[in-house]
């Protein structure tokens, strides 16, 4: 396993050629290159890499809140999506499949491990003012051959609950999104932020995006893979790990063209997130307590 690191980065590349980069910055994952080099996240070129905004595109860590929650009094006064994705996480090590046990050892795989804590010298500021709880988070993100597995562990090091939700807001590169169709989420409820968050349910096998489109949907079986095919083809399948919820977001046209970090503007073409998260009401942990979740990307071909 090639290694690298400096300040604010750390990238490592299999023996077979696939790589991965994680920026200190939000422990945002910033690129996942195949091993024939070809991206598969999609990162805005106007994306803010060096720690003054949260990184537009990737895989950002959305935690303690979801969007925001002006009725929540725990999470009322942070920033929209929380404060991992805007606080330095400390990077703890590597651990490469000549160190790991079981299946792990048999195939070419390197685990990077991420933490940030409320004691970190990184927190985002606005976290100890506005969160005010003792926490432990630890962030890993494994790359094998053919998937990318990223997973949180929210530690409660407090003396009292806390409520908090979590998601893992990947930006998947396509090619093209008119020809994008999304299977697993056939009979889901979802909330439609569009639509006043309307609460629908999903009645077609596929679902195919053709304008600005903001989801939180809750599939009906936790374990079966959410497909995104391209032309019919499949590219990848996310499958979850104690994360209930999945969001599709595509900005579209005028939301693209609204965000001043988001370009090319016609960028929203060649992206949709998929973001496995616990985000539909609220994780409550216990003091002593942690909440676990992640998502796994296979490469489908
Ligand atoms: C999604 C939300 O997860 O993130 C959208 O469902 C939101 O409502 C999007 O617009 C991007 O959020 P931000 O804060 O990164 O611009």
């Amino acid at each position: 396993v090639v290694f690298s690191e400096d300040n604010s980065r750390v990238t490592a590349e299999l023996p077979t050629g696939e790589s991965v980069t994680v920026l200190l910055y939000g422990a945002t994952v910033i690129s996942w290159k195949d091993a024939a080099g070809d991206e598969k996240l999609w990162l805005s070129e106007a994306a803010k890499l060096d720690g003054s905004k949260a990184v537009r595109g990737g895989i950002p860590i959305v935690f303690p809140v979801f969007g925001t929650a002006p009725t929540h009094p725990q999470t009322k006064s942070l920033p929209q999506h929380g404060f991992a994705r805007t606080s330095r996480w400390e990077f703890l090590g590597k651990s490469t499949s000549e160190s790991m046990a079981g299946p792990a050892a048999n195939e070419p795989t390197v685990k990077l491990d991420f933490g940030l804590s409320s004691a970190a010298p990184g927190l985002d500021p606005l976290a100890t003012t506005n969160w005010p709880f003792r926490f432990n988070l630890i962030y890993s993100v494994t790359l094998k051959r053919d998937s990318l597995t990223t997973s949180i562990v929210a530690t409660n090091d407090d003396a009292q609950p806390f409520d908090c939700q979590v998601l893992l807001h990947t930006y998947l590169r396509v090619k093209d999104i008119t020809t994008v169709e999304i299977t697993g989420l056939a009979d889901a409820t979802y909330i439609d932020k569009v639509d006043n968050a309307t609460t629908k349910t999903s009645t077609t096998p596929t679902t195919t995006i053709t304008s600005e489109t903001d989801r939180v949907y809750t599939p009906a079986s936790p374990s079966s893979p959410v497909t995104v095919s391209t032309s019919g083809t499949p590219l990848y399948h996310v499958t979850r790990d104690n994360l209930a919820n999945v969001v599709i977001w595509n900005p579209w046209t005028a939301k693209a063209a609204a965000m001043a970090d988001f370009e090319p503007k016609e960028g929203f073409r060649n992206m949709l997130c998929v973001e496995p998260g616990a985000v539909a009401g609220w994780q409550s942990v216990e003091a002593g307590d942690a909440f676990e979740g992640a998502q796994t990307i296979a490469l489908a071909n």
